[in-house]
């Protein structure tokens, strides 16, 4: 094996060693795909000035999100179907993130469930939440989360319906696979994922096969947010999901600084500047594009993050200098997971962590919490006032 030296590396050999239903599942966005490469490529807009002679000695990255300690400002984002990427896949990508210091977010769509992530590892996670008709499951939703002793709550509230993605439909995605000719002979040039998922009982969704009430068909994504997510959202009713957990609170999916100042109004600890990995609406502006508008519309008032488009150290360097109070990487994760299991996730995690150290310092700075837009070149357009 060649030797890994970036994330794409983990890409590449992701690629090669999981079925193509789920490999396409991570790495597709919305219909023509235009948020979901933007939301990449605007990082590349920005710039980082170099400083020089500056006494580079004695770095550190750690600092904290919503208050609790993170030994870089880099948390796993959610990501539905983990445990089909590797077999375990929850409960390794939540162990690698233990031992590095940082935040796991076990996805309301995982295969491992709520109970088997928190009896096999032994650092609270953060526990992501889709809001659902169903009062009941909500309910015990947050009280399962609480029982799993978790230690913030996110609440995604831009999926009350799911964006289209061509590949998964073309794919039949459903987990279980479902076992046509065309998935069996592609499954079985993928010899490591097999034998994994033959040695574990985790294939299915975990939260939600004997928990939801009502849903027909539990394996198809497609099918059981059609018939269980809450089309009618609103505000009101995420205030009644604040009413229902009472631990650290992070809304996850704002794009509009009107709809940052409604989130700050329910009581939550954090907001996630995100376009759900443009996954959701294409068109949308990548996540980078739309965060300096919300930051300026919340001012201190809230914790800002971002997700969708971190693929390195120096774009958590940007999205840190522009503002935001930390990030959450989804696919640069699963890359590592798809790859090489849990050790995998910890190469992710370290490549993340030297390259934003190093670039850190090769702007002059040996603390993430004093870096700030003096670091970056903006370009004009990037702030545009919209006609
Ligand atoms: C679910 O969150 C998805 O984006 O597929």
């Amino acid at each position: 094996m060649s030797v890994i030296t970036e994330i794409e590396d983990l890409r590449r050999l992701y690629a090669r060693r999981v079925p193509k239903m789920f490999f396409d599942y991570c790495e597709s966005g919305s219909w023509s795909e235009q948020t979901f490469r933007e939301n990449s490529s605007d990082f590349d807009k920005l710039y980082l000035r170099q400083r020089v002679a500056i006494d580079m000695a004695g770095r550190s990255t750690a600092t904290h999100m919503i208050g609790q300690d993170v030994a870089m400002p880099v948390a796993l984002a959610p990501v539905g179907l983990t445990g089909m990427q590797h077999y375990d896949g929850e409960i390794k990508a939540a162990r690698a993130a233990a031992s590095f210091g940082v935040p796991f977010t076990l996805s309301t769509m995982s295969i491992c469930s709520i109970e088997d992530v928190a009896e096999n590892t032994n650092v609270p996670f953060w526990m992501q939440v889709y809001t659902l008709k169903d009062d009941d499951f909500m309910q015990r939703l947050f009280d399962r989360a609480k029982d799993a002793n978790c230690s913030a709550a996110i609440i995604t509230v831009d999926l009350q319906l799911l964006g289209q993605r061509h590949k998964d439909l073309k794919n039949g995605l459903s987990a279980p696979p479902k076992l046509t000719v065309k998935n069996i002979a592609n499954m079985m040039t993928k010899v490591h994922w097999g034998l994994g998922m033959l040695r574990t009982k985790r294939r299915f969704f975990g939260n939600i096969v004997g928990h939801a009430k009502g849903v027909q068909d539990a394996s198809s994504l497609g099918s059981w947010t059609a018939e269980a997510f809450d089309q009618s959202l609103n505000w009101d009713r995420i205030r009644q999901f604040r009413k229902m957990w009472d631990g650290p609170l992070i809304i996850k999916g704002i794009m509009d600084p009107r709809d940052a100042l409604e989130a700050c109004n329910v009581g939550a600890d954090a907001i996630i500047v995100s376009n759900h990995g443009g996954r959701q609406l294409d068109g949308a502006l990548s996540s980078i594009r739309a965060l300096p508008a919300i930051l300026d519309a919340v001012g201190d008032k809230i914790e800002v993050h971002l997700d969708s488009g971190i693929r390195s150290g120096q774009d958590v360097l940007k999205a840190m200098a522009m503002g935001a109070m930390g990030t959450h990487i989804g696919r640069a994760y699963v890359y590592g997971l798809g790859a090489k299991g849990e050790a995998g996730v910890t190469d992710a995690l370290n490549i993340i962590h030297k390259e934003l150290d190093m670039s850190m310092a090769l702007c002059g700075h040996t603390n993430i919490q004093a870096v700030d837009r003096d670091i970056l070149m903006i370009p004009k357009e990037f702030n545009d006032a919209w006609a």
